[in-house]
């Protein structure tokens, strides 16, 4: 049986559900997207990511990585959550040795991360050093709402012959909450991604951090900017490199993801901050990694060294990529410090 028709048999007893349960069996469960066997975030698969595009994203992540360790000392670790291939690590841990690890929810990506780290499927109670990840927060289940004459409604999924179809509900509280929060004076008629599991796994992985730095890239931006969307929503599936089909369409077969609200994240801590993907990585070197790839292709040319000079050309083009203003370059890159507790010097009787 597909995993959609077993979400209309389940929705057919119990009735329909809110968004963020949909979304979750559609990404998770054994015949989700990520949940099953495949391996979904690879050159061939079907999104490419920073970590797909180059080595160079990883590479430039180990200067940020080694700034945070020569801020806060040892004992030091890397925790990657949402590691997929390995992508990100590999080349990091290719340019420093540092202790790290991979949290991965997808049987398939835990398989593959397993040569190459220790994996666990949660991120660890206590962490001293660096949690990155690349693309987690906008494959994290969230609610639906629509602005309707002025009130917030929830757009749950329920059965609709043997398809599956929005149904109106009533917003739960904690909905509303985030609403009157975050989503900023969205246009009647207007669609929000209401983001409560994004905002929980930040909360949880900042409760970890003991010392160091949380840092998170994904496409998304603050509520203020993301409001010229809102009128058609950001949901959006993917398949092979491309927008698929409607997210109620093909349960499992698609990735499911929205924007991100960065705005119901930088509240979460006074020392967040938030920058563009093509300035944070400038600042870590790699415009001026650019700059030398170019002058090394020009001299490779000039030296009818042509095997090198496609390679350093690839390279080139990859760097070009990460830093593309309109593209990779857009994405935002939230980060949050966390100093030491102060020891409590008077001690406790
Ligand atoms: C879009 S992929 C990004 C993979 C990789 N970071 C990259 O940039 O290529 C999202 C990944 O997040 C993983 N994921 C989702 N929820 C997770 C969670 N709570 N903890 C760890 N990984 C999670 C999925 O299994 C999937 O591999």
């Amino acid at each position: 049986m597909t995993l959609k028709q077993r979400i209309i048999d389940e929705i057919t007893v119990t009735g329909p559900m809110p968004f963020e349960q949909f979304m979750e069996v559609s990404l998770y469960d054994d015949d989700g997207f990520f949940g099953g066997g495949t391996l979904r975030s690879e050159k061939g698969g079907d999104f490419l990511t920073s970590p797909e595009v180059s080595t160079l994203f990883g590479e430039t992540l180990a200067g940020y990585v080694n700034d945070v360790r020569d801020r806060i000392g040892e004992p030091f670790r890397v925790v990657e959550a949402a590691s997929g291939s390995g992508s990100l690590l590999r080349p990091l841990l290719s340019v420093i040795e540092v202790d790290a690890m991979a949290v991965e929810a997808s049987p398939a990506a835990r398989a593959a991360l397993s040569d190459l780290v220790p994996v666990a499927e949660e991120l660890p109670r206590s962490v001293r050093g660096v949690i990155i990840a690349n693309e987690l927060l906008d494959n994290l289940p969230m609610a639906l709402a629509q602005k309707v004459e002025g009130t917030w409604r929830e757009r749950w999924v329920g059965a609709d012959g043997d398809g599956l179809a929005f149904v109106d509900a009533p917003p739960r509280p904690e909905v509303i909450a985030w609403l009157e929060a975050y989503s900023g004076p969205v246009p009647d008629g207007g669609w929000v991604e209401v983001q409560l599991a994004a905002r929980e796994w930040v909360s949880g992985a900042l409760a970890s951090l003991g010392a160091g730095s949380l840092l998170l890239i994904d496409y998304g931006d603050t509520a203020d900017n993301l409001l010229p969307r809102r009128q058609d929503g950001t949901l959006r599936t993917y398949r092979a490199h491309h927008l698929g089909p409607h997210p109620l369409e093909e349960p499992g077969e698609t990735d499911i993801t929205a924007d991100v609200n960065f705005t119901a994240l930088l509240d979460l801590q006074p020392s967040a901050t938030l920058r563009r993907q093509d300035d944070f990585l400038t600042s870590f070197g790699l415009r001026d990694r650019l700059s030398e790839l170019r002058r090394e292709e020009l001299e490779a040319a000039r030296a009818g060294d042509d095997s090198t000079r496609l390679k350093l050309r690839t390279l080139k083009t990859e760097a070009e990529t990460l830093l593309h203003p309109r593209g990779l370059g857009d994405f935002r890159v939230l980060e949050i410090e966390k100093h030491e507790e102060p020891t409590d010097r008077a001690g406790s009787s």
